[in-house]
């Protein structure tokens, strides 16, 4: 049979607002976040060929070990009973270590376009099943635009999606590693600690139209202590026009929300700097989300689908 083969894109997303609840008996900690989708995005060429046994191959020029893309790829075949080769080669735009889920939505771009390729039929629960037993960021890929996060960040409802608003991502030389940061969380920075009351911050910011007031990330005070160049950009942010500035996840990238595009490139100057790559980029709603999906798997995939169901089921 023919080889079957797709250009996704893999989006980046940003938190607006997290908040860390306490460490659970499992060793993760209790969330509750706001994701949101944006347009800065890796590219994966994704090409499978039915046949015996099964191959996985990655052109990745992170070279990781445990690639999470190679490991997504096999869960799926094992999931789902996979025979054949399946090539991929993996073009990083987004930041790693930055608190954008770059390898997380590498990995849910692998689990959402492979029922298309391979004849499939995957649910939208079993695909944020896989995905969350890759990582806690996984599952959110797998709906896309504004969604509350709660658990470890895989149990997901959809939100009202606000205005697609310009955002600018400023990603600078430094990593995060996410285990790190939240055992700089100490235990005044997490949101039960001090009072339960605390997460009344969090519900009016849900309840907020839009999203635009009250935005808060708990591993800020932390990390901004690790690395206090971060939270000069952000002030810097803030006083350049950004609605919202924030950290993103555990960071270290930051991000602020503009009110309109003209906002953000009289912005952009101000974060010239050899210390920081600076992204220009949109929220993406879920509606835009899917629709770009369902473009890209266009020949492989039912349009309005979602999540992509094949055309080539037997
Ligand atoms: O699930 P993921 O691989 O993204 O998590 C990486 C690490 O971050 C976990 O091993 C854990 O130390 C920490 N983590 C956590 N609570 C979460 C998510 C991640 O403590 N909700």
């Amino acid at each position: 049979m023919e080889t079957r083969s797709a250009r996704v894109r893999a989006y980046a997303k940003i938190n607006l607002s997290l908040k860390v609840l306490g460490k659970r008996a499992d060793g993760f900690h209790e969330l509750r976040t706001v994701f949101q989708t944006i347009s800065l995005a890796d590219t994966l060429d994704i090409a499978f060929a039915p046949g015996r046994g099964l191959s996985i191959e990655l052109d990745d020029p992170m070279r990781l070990d445990d690639n999470l893309v190679t490991r997504a790829a096999r869960l799926f075949a094992e999931r789902f009973k996979v025979r054949g080769s399946l090539r991929m080669k993996l073009a990083k735009r987004i930041p790693s270590g930055a608190g954008m889920g770059g390898g997380s939505s590498d990995a849910a771009a692998v689990l959402l376009a492979l029922p298309a390729l391979t004849g499939r039929r995957a649910e939208l629960h079993e695909i944020m099943e896989l995905g969350g037993s890759l990582g806690s960021d996984v599952a959110f890929f797998a709906a896309g635009g504004a969604a509350l996060g709660i658990g470890r960040g895989e149990e997901l409802y959809p939100l009202p999606e606000p205005k697609p608003l310009p955002v600018l991502v400023l990603a600078p030389a430094i990593h995060v590693s996410t285990p790190e940061a939240y055992r700089a969380l100490g235990r005044g920075a997490l949101t039960y600690s001090a009072e339960p009351h605390k997460l009344n911050t969090f519900q009016s910011f849900v309840w907020t139209p839009g999203f635009d007031s009250g935005s808060e990330n708990d591993f800020e005070a932390a990390v901004f202590r690790l690395h206090p160049e971060l939270e000069r950009w952000l002030r810097k942010l803030e006083r350049s026009g950004a609605r919202v500035a924030r950290l993103s996840g555990s960071g270290a990238a930051l991000f602020g929300v503009f009110p309109n595009q003209a906002k953000l490139q009289g912005a952009l100057p101000r974060f010239r700097s050899e210390s920081l790559t600076v992204f220009s980029t949109r929220m993406l709603t879920r509606r835009q989300y899917r629709a770009r999906w369902s473009a890209s798997l266009r020949e492989h995939a039912f349009e309005g689908t979602w999540p992509p169901q094949s055309r080539h089921l037997k």
